[in-house]
């Protein structure tokens, strides 16, 4: 059993999950045809990016896709948790830095520096705890109204960072971006 299989999730995580897990064999097969034998690795390149429909994500719900062998959470944030998630200073944190390789270097780990757009509603971050690598749960779980792993006790917050328990580092952020308002592609 992976470790997605462990999510506990929404009808609405399930459906989405089926959806893009169709859409990756299917651009796996595409590429294939396309390339034949002259590039054996490029099937395998192919693989490493999805794109995602997020046009059925409403703000204070997400959803759970798997990437690389990896649950990926996209979550659409309240204002609530924006405004939590940005009145959190520095010297609050555990792990300071952003985790989040969109980003050139290494950035602090302020609210802004963890979202994927600037008005901070969409948080794309890979569900595997910093720990020993459970799957948190969320929806607003934990003592920080974000994710919380159950394994050992970790707690992060709206932001995906951790605020209580031995995890030692923020959950990371993927390779992201959007392609357009309802697309967004992981890697
Ligand atoms: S694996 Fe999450 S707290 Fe230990």
């Amino acid at each position: 059993m992976s470790h997605a299989d462990d999510h506990v999730g929404t009808r609405r995580d399930f459906l989405y999950y089926a959806t893009a897990g169709a859409g990756t064999v299917a651009a796996g097969a595409a590429a294939w045809t396309l390339v034949n034998q002259m590039n054996p690795s490029a099937d395998v390149q192919a693989l490493a990016s999805i794109q995602v429909d997020v046009s059925g994500v409403t703000p204070g719900t997400q959803i759970t896709v798997l990437f690389l062998g990896k649950p990926v959470f996209i979550r659409r944030r309240t204002p609530e948790e924006i405004e939590a998630g940005r009145a959190v200073e520095l010297n609050q944190l555990t792990d300071p830095t952003a985790q989040n390789p969109n980003l050139p270097g290494v950035q602090p780990a302020f609210d802004e520096n963890r979202t994927l757009d600037e008005a901070g509603e969409w948080l794309v971050q890979i569900g595997v705890c910093t720990h020993l690598g459970c799957v948190p749960i969320g929806d607003g779980a934990g003592d920080f109204g974000g994710w919380f792993c159950p394994c050992h006790g970790s707690h992060y917050d709206t932001a995906g960072r951790i605020r209580r328990g031995p995890a030692p580092q923020n959950m990371h952020i993927p390779v992201a971006s959007f392609l357009n308002e309802t697309t967004i592609q992981l890697g």
